[in-house]
C-alpha cells in the first residue's frame, strides 16, 4: 500500500498493511532544512512563498518516509488576510496587531477573498503534483475559538488574560468574533479541499475554558464551521484535533467529522469508549507523547513499541490479534524543536514495522 492508501484506508475503517503515521508539526524547527531557510527569511516570507512552502512541506516526507504531507502554513494566516498585522517573533511567538477587544474591532475585520489564488491552495496543488498518489496531502485550519484566543490576546501570553476576561464579561463581542471566524475558517478549508485528501481542524485551546463554558461559546462556532465545510465538501475526510476536548466528547460525537485526533493527556481507551457511532467507534488519531522523541533513536524505538502494543490493546486488538483498523498513529501534540530528526525517523520506522506480534519489531 502507498502512504496515501494507508491513511485513507484507516479513515474508511478498512484494513491496512502497516499502521499509517504522520506527526503534528512535522514540518518545523527540528529539521535542519527548515532551520537553514528560517535563518534567511522571516516566517511570514516563508508562508507567503509557494516555492519555500512546498520545499518545507516536503522535507519531512523525504527524510522520514512518512505517510502524509501537511501543507506548510500556519493557523493564524487568515488574520493577515483580514487586515491585521501578524508577526512571529523569535522566543515570543505570534503577535497580532491590533488585538480584537470590542464589537467595533470585530466589524472592522476585513472579509478576505478566499479562492484558489491563496498561497496555501497553490502550495497544496504543487504538493499534489509532486506526490501524486503516493502520500496523503493534508490541508488545515484553526477552529474559531482557538483563533479567537490569539486575536483577542494580540500577544502570546499563554494564560490568555484578555481572552479570559472577554469570555467572562463580554460574550456579545466574543460571539460576534466567533461567528465571523466560523464562516471564514470554513470557506478557507473549502478552498483547500480542492487539492487536499484530508482536512484537519485544530481546536488547540479548548482547554482554556471549563467544559460547560466551552460548550456555550466555542462548540457552537466549531459546529457551524464543520456544517459549512460539509455542505460544500460532503465526502472529504475531516479530522478534529483538540486539547481538552475529552470533557466534551459526548458532544463531539454528534459532529459531522470522520476522525478525532486525541491529545497526549487523554488515554486512547477513553476516546475509544466515548467516541462511538452506531455499533462502531470513530476513527482515532494520536496520541504519542512528543516528549518521548527527545530520546535517542534506540530509546524512541523501545518507547514506540510499548506505545503501539498498549494503544492497540486499548483499541481492542491485544497482541497477536493483528493491526487495529481505524487508527492513524500520530503525536498527541506537535513535535518539539529540540527533537533529533533521527529520533523522528526511528518513530516512523517502528510504527511501519509493527505487526502487533511479539518479535515482529527490529
Ligand atoms: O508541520 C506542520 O504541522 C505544518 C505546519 C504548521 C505550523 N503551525 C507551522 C509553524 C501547523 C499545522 C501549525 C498549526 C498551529 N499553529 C497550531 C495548531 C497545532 C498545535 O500545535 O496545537 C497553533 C496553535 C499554531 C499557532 C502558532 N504558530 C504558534 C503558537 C507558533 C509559535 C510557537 C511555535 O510552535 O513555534 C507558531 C509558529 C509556527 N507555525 C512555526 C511553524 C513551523 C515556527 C515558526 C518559527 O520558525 O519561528
Amino acid at each position: 500500500m502507498t502512504g496515501r492508501e494507508r491513511i485513507l484506508s484507516a479513515l474508511a475503517q478498512e484494513p491496512v498493511d502497516r499502521l499509517p503515521v504522520w506527526m503534528m508539526r512535522q514540518a518545523g524547527r527540528y529539521l535542519p532544512g527548515y532551520s537553514a531557510l528560517r535563518r534567511e527569511h522571516t516566517f511570514m516570507q516563508m508562508v507567503s512563498s509557494v516555492d519555500l512552502s512546498l520545499q518545507i512541506s516536503l522535507e519531512p516526507v523525504d527524510r522520514l518516509d512518512i505517510d502524509a504531507a501537511i501543507v506548510f502554513h500556519d493557523i493564524l494566516i487568515p488574520f493577515d488576510l483580514m487586515g491585521l498585522k501578524l508577526n512571529y517573533v523569535d522566543g515570543i511567538g505570534p503577535l497580532i496587531d491590533p488585538a480584537i477587544r470590542t464589537e467595533a474591532d470585530v466589524l472592522r475585520l476585513q472579509k478576505p477573498v478566499l479562492d484558489d489564488s491563496l498561497t496555501v491552495v497553490k502550495t497544496l496543488g504543487r504538493l499534489r503534483e509532486r506526490l501524486g498518489r503516493t502520500k496523503a496531502v493534508f490541508g488545515f485550519a484553526g477552529a474559531p475559538l482557538t483563533m479567537a484566543t490569539y486575536a483577542v490576546e494580540g500577544g502570546s501570553d499563554k494564560s490568555r488574560p484578555a481572552f479570559l476576561q472577554m469570555a467572562r464579561t463580554d460574550s456579545t463581542t466574543l460571539c460576534a468574533l466567533l461567528d465571523h471566524l466560523a464562516l471564514i475558517q470554513a470557506e478557507y478549508l473549502v478552498q483547500q479541499a480542492a487539492c487536499a485528501d484530508v482536512l484537519q481542524i485544530f481546536e488547540s485551546h479548548a482547554d482554556l475554558l471549563p467544559a460547560d463554558q466551552y460548550m456555550e461559546v466555542g462548540f457552537p462556532a466549531l459546529q457551524r464551521m464543520i456544517e459549512h465545510v460539509r455542505s460544500r465538501c460532503p465526502e472529504i475526510p475531516l479530522i478534529l484535533f483538540g486539547n481538552g476536548l475529552s470533557g466534551v466528547f459526548a458532544a463531539v460525537r454528534d459532529l459531522d467529522i470522520t476522525a478525532v485526533s486525541v491529545d497526549s493527556a487523554t488515554p486512547l481507551s477513553e476516546a475509544a469508549a466515548a467516541l462511538t457511532r452506531g455499533a462502531g467507534r470513530f476513527v482515532l488519531q494520536g496520541n504519542a507523547d512528543p516528549g518521548m522523541l527527545l530520546q535517542s533513536p534506540p530509546g524512541v524505538e523501545r518507547f514506540t513499541e510499548r506505545f503501539l502494543f498498549e494503544s492497540a490493546a486499548m483499541l481492542g486488538h491485544d497482541e497477536g490479534q493483528g493491526l487495529p483498523t481505524g487508527w492513524i498513529v500520530n503525536l498527541g501534540q506537535g513535535v518539539r524543536p529540540p527533537t533529533d530528526p533521527k529520533s523522528a525517523q526511528a518513530f516512523v520506522r517502528t510504527v511501519h514495522a509493527f505487526q502487533n506480534r511479539a518479535g515482529s519489531l527490529p
